[in-house]
């Protein structure tokens, strides 16, 4: 394939080279994928107004996402196992999302740890936590993601317990993958994936294994793994979290207007909008057509970010005309990834960049300040 131009060539390209199990996982959604797709589908439903001769020199995309400064309104969404699309993933996205001046959030699932990331890193990059049952644990995790100078934790809350994904089940996901008869085939024809790996001591769950409680192995990881989640997580919670991180919050999940105030009264510098890209409750709404609600909810309490389905520059416009403030892509960085390492990152955000700057111009508006749901024509959820 010539030089990639759209997010589609980017998922081809990672379907060639990243072995099934880890595709997959990043394409996936919960059951049906029904909301995975209305995630994406939804997007075509909001009609932009074509506007002409206003001057459209001097173009800028540049805005703050929590008072940080971002080139463009989008950010890295936390996506778990990057290390498993690319040989550190994790190191090499943060990296890319630094030299192209966007944000980077660190999943707790992540392969390479905090520390990594850390060590390759000069810009603060975002931890993203998941609540364990095990709270000094918990405790832990805030006090390295301190100790690494994060500038922001951002909570998730919705997978207290996990949305079951077919593909991932058949095709019996770990890190790394188990040496069974299906996983070898997989990775025999993916050479060069392996070789990259072969290459990485980083290889499993590097924010858990050695620092939890009992885990020094895969499989004991794997045991606690499946029963860490907290199903018991509340509104308390994240109190307690605030006060034990002390710096800027984001709660990450909200899909519901009665749950967007409620994190909006804990203070919250940001909430996003997220059915966490269709991995979690199959059947809710898409991300998109939830956030003009969202955003008549909490007005300016609290900023709105949002994340799900993004596939374009056109769909981070979209999103911004209906009030957030900035965004965050899971799969488009991670084929990017998948396909050529750092460099098919800095390519995934290179072509959202592009289309988002065509888009607005021909929008009529030359600052993405000035975007607002002015340049939209019609939306038919
Ligand atoms: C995720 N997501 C996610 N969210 C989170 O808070 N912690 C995590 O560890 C993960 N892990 C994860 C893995 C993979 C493979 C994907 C695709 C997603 C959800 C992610 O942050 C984000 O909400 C969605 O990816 C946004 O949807 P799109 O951009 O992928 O459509």
């Amino acid at each position: 394939m010539s030089k990639p131009l759209t997010i589609a060539d980017l998922k081809t390209l990672a379907q060639r080279r990243v072995p099934k199990m880890f595709f997959d996982y990043a394409d996936s959604g919960a059951w049906t994928e029904g909301t995975y797709r209305a995630n994406e589908e939804d997007f075509s439903k909001i009609k932009l107004r074509q506007r002409v001769l206003v001057d459209m020199t001097n173009r800028s995309l540049a805005t703050t996402m929590i008072g940080e400064q971002a080139s463009m309104p989008v950010a890295l969404a936390p996506t778990g196992m990057c290390g498993m699309q690319h040989a550190d993933g994790e190191m090499l996205a943060a990296k890319a999302a630094e030299e192209f001046g966007v944000p980077f959030t660190l999943s707790t699932m992540s392969i390479c740890s905090i520390e990594d990331v850390a060590s390759v890193t000069s810009r603060p990059f975002w931890f993203q936590l998941y609540v364990m049952r095990d709270r000094a644990f918990v405790e832990a995790l805030i006090e390295r993601a301190k100790a690494a100078k994060c500038s922001a934790l951002v909570v998730t809350a919705d997978l207290q317990i996990l949305g079951q994904r077919h593909k991932d089940l058949r095709n019996g996901l770990s890190a790394p993958p188990k040496w069974t008869l299906n996983h070898a085939i997989q990775l025999a024809t993916r050479p060069k994936w392996c070789l990259t790996m072969l290459q990485t001591k980083r290889r499993g769950f590097g924010n858990i294994v050695g620092h939890a409680k009992n885990v020094s192995d895969l499989s004991s990881l794997g045991a606690w793994t499946a029963e860490q989640f907290d199903p018991r997580l509340s509104w308390k919670d994240i109190e307690w979290i605030k006060k034990l991180w002390g710096g800027k919050l984001i709660i990450k999940g909200i899909l519901d207007e009665e749950d967007a105030r409620a994190a909006a009264d804990t203070g919250a510098d940001a909430i996003i909008v997220s059915n966490h890209g269709g991995r979690q409750l199959d059947g809710a709404l898409s991300s998109i057509s939830m956030l003009p609600r969202i955003v008549e909810a909490v007005g300016d309490r609290t900023e709105v970010h949002f994340d799900g389905g993004i596939r374009s520059g056109q769909d981070v416009l979209k999103a911004v005309a209906l009030g957030a403030r900035g965004t965050y892509i899971g799969r488009p960085f991670l084929y990017g990834l998948g396909a050529m390492g750092k460099p098919g990152v800095t390519t995934a955000l290179e072509i959202l960049r592009r289309e988002m700057d065509i888009t607005m111009a021909l929008c009529g508006k030359r600052d993405i300040q000035a975007v607002d749901r002015n340049i939209i024509a019609d939306v038919r959820f």
